[in-house]
């Protein structure tokens, strides 16, 4: 494993195929499963861990986000990662003035309740991707709303490369598994697969309109989560969907105590 911390050290060979996985750090069997489809995906395979700071809303926790570097090179070097990509913040900025949005698809949901979250992350991605310039991008279906936004920019500005998404890793008892799981405390670890029961409740019910989407927020609240929202949503625009078929998908944020959980189905 090479570990690379500046963009002028990032010399790759570019007669072979490359395969990129962005990640934030604090590697669990998620981050792990999209480094090995990218090992199958090409020749060389490049992870980037920079935990950035634009894509956290004023009061969140990038000061706290788990960070763990000398242990995600150790995963990283069992996939086998070829290189790893760790800048610092002021390698990665100097003062930008240019911010990507996405319109629409970038606006509703998570845009409304992390108002900004987007730009930081459509941002960061486009530099990365410019940084990188991969030919394979290999990306989590766990934060499905950005996967879509991610889809929407490299439609828009013809960035050319080709992106692949993988289905959410769970725990045993259906956790989606996040890097913001470890900060729940064991009660609230024990109501956590709640979220993902919910999905899969309303996935099998004959219908989901307005009457099943609340009272499962009512059954959430109830046991103890703060719900931002539950939808079911069409998988390509983020509207409101009524129907339960493929291409729709069911959202879900919500709060347990100040650990925010997002999770998602499709059909
Ligand atoms: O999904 C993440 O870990 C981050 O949002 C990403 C894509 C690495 C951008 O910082």
């Amino acid at each position: 494993l090479k570990i690379v911390r500046t963009i002028a050290k990032l010399q790759l060979d570019r007669t072979k195929s490359i395969a990129f996985v962005p990640t934030m750090g604090a590697f669990h069997e998620g981050h792990l499963a999209l480094m090995r489809r990218a090992r199958e995906a090409a020749e060389i395979v490049v992870v980037s861990l920079f935990v950035n700071p634009t894509q956290f809303v004023a009061g969140e926790d990038y000061d706290r986000y788990p960070r763990n570097e000398e242990r995600d090179f150790e995963l990283a070097r069992k996939i086998p990662v070829d290189v790893m990509f760790a800048p610092s913040v002021a390698e990665m900025y100097a003062g930008e003035e240019t911010v990507i949005h996405v319109k629409g698809v970038s606006e509703r949901w998570e845009g409304e309740h992390r108002p900004g979250h987007f730009d930081g992350v459509a941002t960061v991605v486009a530099k990365l991707f410019n940084i990188v310039r991969p030919n394979i991008a290999v990306f989590g279906l766990k934060d499905f709303q950005q996967a879509v936004v991610i889809d929407r920019m490299v439609r828009d500005l013809n960035i050319p490369l080709a992106l692949l998404f993988e289905e959410t890793v769970r725990e045993q008892d259906g956790l989606a598994m996040s890097s913001r799981n470890a900060y729940l405390s064991p009660e609230q670890r024990r109501l956590a697969p709640m979220l993902h029961e919910e999905l899969e409740q309303l996935s099998k019910s004959k219908s989901a309109g307005d009457k099943e989407l609340s009272e499962s927020k009512e059954r959430l609240a109830k046991a103890g989560f703060a719900v931002d929202y539950l939808a079911l949503v069409d998988g390509a625009t983020l509207e409101p969907a009524r129907k339960l078929e493929k291409g729709n998908r069911f959202i879900v944020a919500a709060r347990l105590g100040a650990t925010r959980l997002i999770d998602n189905l499709g059909f």
